[in-house]
């Protein structure tokens, strides 16, 4: 499933992010990757072990998990701290599959990466190219959105970032490990959790919702792992 979830960040707190990572010291992407990905991912990325990306981690993490369908849609159980990118003109990501296993920080513990999600932080209007696109069983999926943005997507799936042809494409980029670690069961709880909500907002609490959510919760506590 890719999820589109709008407006993680408002304008201004685009805005304040942007000047504080402008002005941040940025580095070879290809310090953070594997072999493969080192041949095809020509980027920056903020250095990780800056305090400022450090803090400017934690901000992301906290927005992103302020959002209700986020939790809805990813349940997650850990969130590895947000990588910041940036591709000016000329640079790209080629096709590749993201690193099964990532480590915490701090603790080391290892994390399974079941989903990826890249916030955008420039206005699509600011560059030519540099869409992600993810490649599934329908076909190649382009996305772009407005800064402060979010798509949630499989990490198990191939994608690539385009060449970026003008300006300068800036993005976090997160990856968590899931509750729920198969697809199909997050997507039928994403689905089950959203007709859940809009129904009570229709009609108001009555007994067949206690029963839907009652559902809801068993097929959570079946499937989930904590
Ligand atoms: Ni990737």
């Amino acid at each position: 499933m890719l999820l589109h979830i709008p407006q993680v960040l408002s304008p201004d707190e685009v805005a304040t992010l942007r000047e504080r990572l402008d002005a941040g010291a940025w580095v070879d992407g290809r310090a953070t990757v594997g072999a493969q990905g080192a041949q095809v991912k020509h980027n920056r990325q903020l250095d990780e072990a800056s305090p400022l990306a450090q803090e400017l981690a934690r901000a992301v993490s906290a927005a992103v998990l302020r959002q209700p369908r986020f939790v809805s849609a990813a349940l997650p159980r850990h969130l590895l701290p947000p990588f910041f990118n940036r591709y000016t003109s000329g640079q790209q990501y080629g096709e590749h599959v993201d690193g099964a296993i990532r480590f915490l920080p701090g603790s080391g513990q290892p994390m399974r990466t079941d989903l990826s999600a890249t916030l955008f932080l420039a206005e699509p209007d600011a560059y030519d190219g540099g869409d992600l696109v993810v490649c599934d069983t329908y076909g190649e999926h382009a996305v772009k959105l407005p800064a402060g943005d979010l798509v949630l997507y499989p990490s198990t799936s191939l994608h690539r970032v385009e060449p970026v042809t003008r300006g300068e494409r800036v993005a976090a980029f997160m990856w968590l490990q899931s509750m729920v670690r198969d697809d199909g069961q997050r997507s039928q709880l994403y689905e089950l959790d959203q007709a859940i909500q809009a129904l009570r907002a229709r009609v108001g609490d009555c007994a067949e919702l206690v029963t839907l959510t009652g559902v809801y919760h068993n097929l959570l506590r079946r499937w989930a792992e904590v």
